[in-house]
């Protein structure tokens, strides 16, 4: 089967040139214009330049990566290039089987698959491509068998996309939702696992935990709770909305048995790419809940997840592309550049007496985000402040956390200085 370029190069523009009489040698979809030349690695001004491969306007500071991840230039070029090809060529597509699929939801996209396995150290059928956090949350909430009386352990910072599933099913078939207290600031992983094994009674069947906590970025010690709940015959469900790149995502090490994602956030692949991953040894153990011709297919592992009918195909090659960019600049690099920015955050509000730090800085709980807030002072007033005196924008997570600032590759040590100047300026005049 042809990859979707390639049929782009050899079908879609020659043909449809020829076919106007007399028409100039004109491609018939036109490119867009290419993003920035790509900066060499050892070009002391690497990042600042990576940073014109992304649409961010100079002056301005996007830290809400932890909501959405700004989507790079070649990544959005190749949705846009994708979606006009198949307009351009509709009439082209006569379903011959060495024709590219141009929807989603009917294909087991294995070469895709397989690319987002390597990352994550999995096996392409562990994988299955969904369309966000959430749908891979109820897959498998609602895809378990659970009795009435059978217990699913949650903490009590969960996104609501990462925890409603397990209510409905409270509220449905009886099963009982309990939830730690998470500490705040969390700095003890020993604590964590202590609160979760406190919990755990012979009823409970499932651990649930975010990599990353949504509000309190607490990145949790993921392969300890796994152990635990497996210590107890228990699965261990691990909501990743955060985690695929931002932290190292290894599914053997961390070995849990569901694991899904939020590729849009810090993979920076376009809205609408979700992953799913459950090891073979787990897969019978989840129905699907999203029933398409496939849905009882168990060979192909994870394809059964992916029934959802038509979508828009060229998410997927974002999602593609997405991955390209992330192993163009090293995962490694992406991780050590985002927690530096951070660790400097982190360290300077340190430095300011009434300033608040409510996400961990233990180095095993911390990332890339920082939660931060001054005493005494709200938390949408200084998400309004960063705005205003610093075009720095932040997301409030309330007052008694204080703001959400997500540091990623198109932020820099500047931006996080301007943020300690205008935090120490308001703490300055509250004193
Ligand atoms: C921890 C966590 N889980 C789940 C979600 C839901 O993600 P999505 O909206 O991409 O489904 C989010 C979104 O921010 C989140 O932070």
């Amino acid at each position: 089967m042809p990859t979707r370029r390639r049929f782009f190069r050899n079908f879609a523009v020659a043909p449809l040139v020829a076919a106007g009489a007399g028409a100039k040698a004109q491609p018939a979809v036109p490119f867009a214009p290419g993003p920035p030349p790509w900066p060499d690695d050892s070009d002391p001004q690497f990042w600042d330049r990576l940073r014109e491969q992304f649409y961010l306007k100079p002056g301005e500071a996007y830290f809400n990566t932890g909501t959405i991840g700004a989507t790079p230039r070649p990544v959005l070029e190749r949705v846009i290039e994708d979606m006009r090809t198949l307009q351009a060529t509709l009439t082209r597509w006569d379903w011959s089987p060495f024709m590219p699929n141009w929807i989603s939801g009917y294909s087991p996209e294995v070469p895709l698959r397989q690319k987002l396995a390597k990352l994550v150290n999995a096996d392409a059928m562990e994988i299955g491509l969904i369309q966000n956090a959430t749908m891979g949350m109820n897959f498998l909430s609602h895809g378990l068998d659970l009795k009435s009386g059978d217990e699913v352990i949650t903490t009590n910072q969960e996104h609501p996309g990462g925890v409603c599933g397990w209510q409905l099913r409270a509220k449905r078939d009886g099963v009982v939702w309990k939830q730690i207290q998470m500490p705040v600031p969390a700095n003890d992983p020993d604590e964590l696992v202590r609160l979760y094994a406190q919990a755990i009674t012979p009823r409970t069947r499932v651990l649930s935990f975010p990599h990353i906590i949504s509000p309190t970025a607490v990145v949790m010690p993921v392969k300890r709770l796994s152990a635990l709940a497996h210590d107890h015959k228990c699965l261990a469900v691990v909501d990743g909305a955060h985690g695929v790149g931002q932290v190292e995502v290894d599914m053997k090490d961390i070995g849990c048995d569901a694991y899904f994602a939020s590729p849009h956030k810090w993979l920076l692949a376009p809205p609408g790419n979700g992953m799913l991953y459950i090891p073979r040894e787990r897969q019978d153990q989840f129905w699907t809940t999203l029933d398409s011709s496939e849905w009882d297919n168990h060979k192909d592992g994870m394809y059964r997840f992916m029934q959802y009918g038509t979508g828009n195909m060229s998410l997927l090659a974002g999602l593609d592309a997405a991955i390209d960019f992330h192993y163009r600049i090293g995962p490694e690099k992406v991780r050590a550049r985002i927690r530096s920015l951070a660790d400097r955050l982190r360290n300077g509000l340190q430095q300011i007496p009434s300033a608040r730090i409510s996400s961990p800085v233990h180095p095993e709980l911390a990332g890339a985000i920082v939660v931060h807030r001054i005493e005494g002072v709200p938390a949408q007033k200084l998400q309004d402040e960063l705005w205003l005196r610093g075009q720095l924008r932040v997301r409030s997570v309330g007052d008694a956390l204080g703001v959400r600032q997500s540091c990623m590759i198109y932020n820099s040590e500047a931006e996080i200085d301007a943020t300690l100047e205008i935090v120490k300026a308001l703490a300055a005049k509250l004193a």
